[in-house]
């Protein structure tokens, strides 16, 4: 090695000692005839007293250089109370300039750095001690998955990353084929077949930190390359998936936040988020809980709450103060989602929906909302769906705008029991909610051509603070069921299977029933770091538009190698 001891780990104990220390030279200061060198790794800050021709040296050398430094470790008169060797400083002796560095482009370590200079110079910022410590985390959380699943009986098996195109929700990434030309393979969005297809061959318990490409439009949590911690398990049922991962969470937490998770996590149907919180990825650590007042509505002689099915309200706790334009911000929002807006009032006096009502039916809806005169209801008359998801979004705009700050850092909870199918109105036929894969609930199999509406799937999504985490299912096994399933949507079976028939052909051989699921590895680590965005966690991401700004990808490949590869561009 280059040095005896990192810049984070001489003490007090080591006064007296002859140390080499290699860093960047994150900081000079001049004091009389010597300057103080504040010299940085990864591992912390040590600071460096230089005099004579060594001072002279380092002063002429840029910030950022990289040098390796001889000398003696002494105590620090005044100890820095700010740095974790605060307690010494190195008398230099000798000077190694091992790498010199030219002016910085930008300052990386600016607050304000723009977003384009973070991402076009990522190799100095990824010097910024949050975004080693983003990194870092990450890479303990992978071990601690690792460790966990082996206990847990798991095999990390890799699957191609070069594979057929499967039909799996977003685009494809594609790779055209230079020994079959005109033939193209697709980038995994995720290894969803071959796990199902290593349980066949009876692995029994598949894990992989999983790399998964998807050509979709960004936003803050989505990068067309993200990670999965990817998981199947053969012979389980929902309960047995929920259980593995509860406990692999827990595992991560406390073995890289030292933070004990409560589990098992809340369960909650999608009927329930969706009533209670308007949201299949709700929030759980605010309280603002939606209401149905649809009985109390119905009551009144106003058109719009008699000719819809529901009426929901949200009660927008102190929110009585809200301006005109907040709340015509919120009916805009509402309008969005599909609705025709809200009626509100204020306390049970003020307000259009104050004035619609008679005195006993504000009461009555004040009650039912547990709302005093500092509060703010709104209200959506719409069917179901509509009315429960715009007050999901209301909610979560309120939450926003009160900065309401939350009970408890980390709140996972299970959403489970989807509905197998929902009602396409353009197309006029029933779709896949999530895909048409899932198990069916087995009590609900007589329904599947009677009504389809009254089908659930064993689907489930695990979310953290209000963001989907992952999701999984159990996975329909049995062909007879999956035939019906894929005739409810009009779909014929060998038309709408062709794309991944070699897994239901393997599916005829001995499969045993399996489920499984994956964790958007990066979102997780975006939440534990207190971030929004998943960049934060990413060390070579994408920008908005799909671009590694740093190597200038994509880019544009010569004659020669398109040629080779059979492909013409049109322009
Ligand atoms: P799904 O498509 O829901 O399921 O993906 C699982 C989780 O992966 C994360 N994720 C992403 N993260 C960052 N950028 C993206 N573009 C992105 N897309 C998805 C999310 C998401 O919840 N094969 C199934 C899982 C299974 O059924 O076992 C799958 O991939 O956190």
């Amino acid at each position: 090695m280059l040095r005896t001891h990192t810049c984070g780990e001489l003490r007090k104990e080591h006064e007296g000692k002859k140390v080499v220390l290699c860093g960047w030279m994150h900081s000079l200061r001049e004091h009389g005839n010597v300057v103080f060198l504040d010299l940085r790794d990864r591992y912390g800050i040590t600071q460096i007293v230089a005099s004579d021709t060594l001072k002279d040296r380092l002063q002429s050398l840029k910030r950022e250089s990289v040098v390796r430094i001889a000398g003696t470790v002494v105590a620090k008169p005044e100890p820095n109370e700010k740095l974790e060797t605060g307690n010494i400083e190195v008398q230099a002796q000798t000077l190694e300039v091992l790498g010199e560095a030219d002016t910085l482009p930008v300052d990386y370590q600016d607050p304000h750095i723009t977003e384009e200079s973070r991402l076009t110079y990522r190799y100095l910022d990824l010097r910024r001690p949050d975004m080693q410590h983003n990194i870092i985390l990450k890479h303990k959380a992978a071990l601690a998955a690792r460790e966990f699943l082996d206990k847990e009986q798991f095999v990390e098996i890799e699957t191609p990353m070069l594979m057929r195109h499967t039909p799996e929700g977003a685009r494809d990434y594609v790779v055209p084929s230079r020994i079959n030309q005109g033939l193209f393979y697709s980038l995994p969005q995720s290894p969803q077949i071959y796990k199902q297809i290593l349980m066949v061959s009876g692995f029994d318990r598949y894990f992989q930190i999983a790399r998964c490409m998807r050509d979709e439009n960004l936003r803050m949590d989505r990068q067309p390359e993200f990670t999965q911690i990817d998981m199947e398990m053969s012979f389980v049922d929902e309960q047995d998936v929920f259980d593995v991962l509860e406990r692999m969470h827990a595992h991560i937490f406390k073995h890289t936040l030292g933070i004990d998770l409560k589990v098992p996590f809340e369960r909650l149907t999608y009927k329930q988020a969706m009533d209670r919180y308007g949201s299949d990825k709700p929030d759980l650590r605010f309280g603002l809980e939606l209401v149905d007042v649809t009985d109390i509505m119905k009551e009144t002689e106003v058109q719009a709450f008699k000719e819809n099915k529901t009426v929901y309200c949200l009660n927008a706790k102190n929110c009585a103060e809200f301006s005109r334009k907040k709340i015509d911000k919120l009916n805009d929002i509402a309008r969005t989602y599909h609705t025709k807006g809200v009626f509100w009032m204020k306390g049970i006096t003020d307000g259009p929906l104050a004035k619609l009502l008679d005195e006993n039916t504000a009461r009555a809806l004040a009650k039912r909302c547990e709302a005093g005169e500092h509060d703010l209801l709104v209200v959506i008359a719409d069917d179901w769906q509509k009315a429960t998801t715009a007050l999901g979004h209301l909610r979560n705009e309120i939450i926003k705008e009160k900065e309401l700050q939350p009970t408890e850092p980390f709140k996972f909870a299970w959403i489970h029991d989807f509905p197998m199918f929902e009602w396409d109105e353009e197309e006029a036929r029933w779709d896949a909610m999530h895909n048409p894969f899932s198990m069916p609930r087995e009590e609900h199999l007589e329904y599947l051509e009677k009504d389809p509406s009254r089908v659930h799937a064993k689907q489930y999504d695990l979310t953290l603070n209000g963001v989907e985490l992952g999701s999984g299912s159990v996975r329909n096994h049995k062909r007879e069921i999956l035939e019906r399933v894929l005739k409810v949507m009009g779909h014929e079976f060998e038309e709408a299977t062709k794309k991944f028939g070699f897994m239901l052909n393997a599916f005829r051989y001995g499969v045993p029933p399996h489920g499984g699921f994956a964790v958007g590895f990066d979102r997780l680590i975006t939440l534990m770091c207190g971030h929004t965005d998943i960049r934060e966690v990413i060390a070579f991401p994408k920008n908005k538009k799909a671009q590694g700004m740093m190597e200038g990808s994509p880019s544009e490949i010569d004659k020669k190698h398109l040629k080779e590869l059979g492909l013409h561009l049109n322009n």
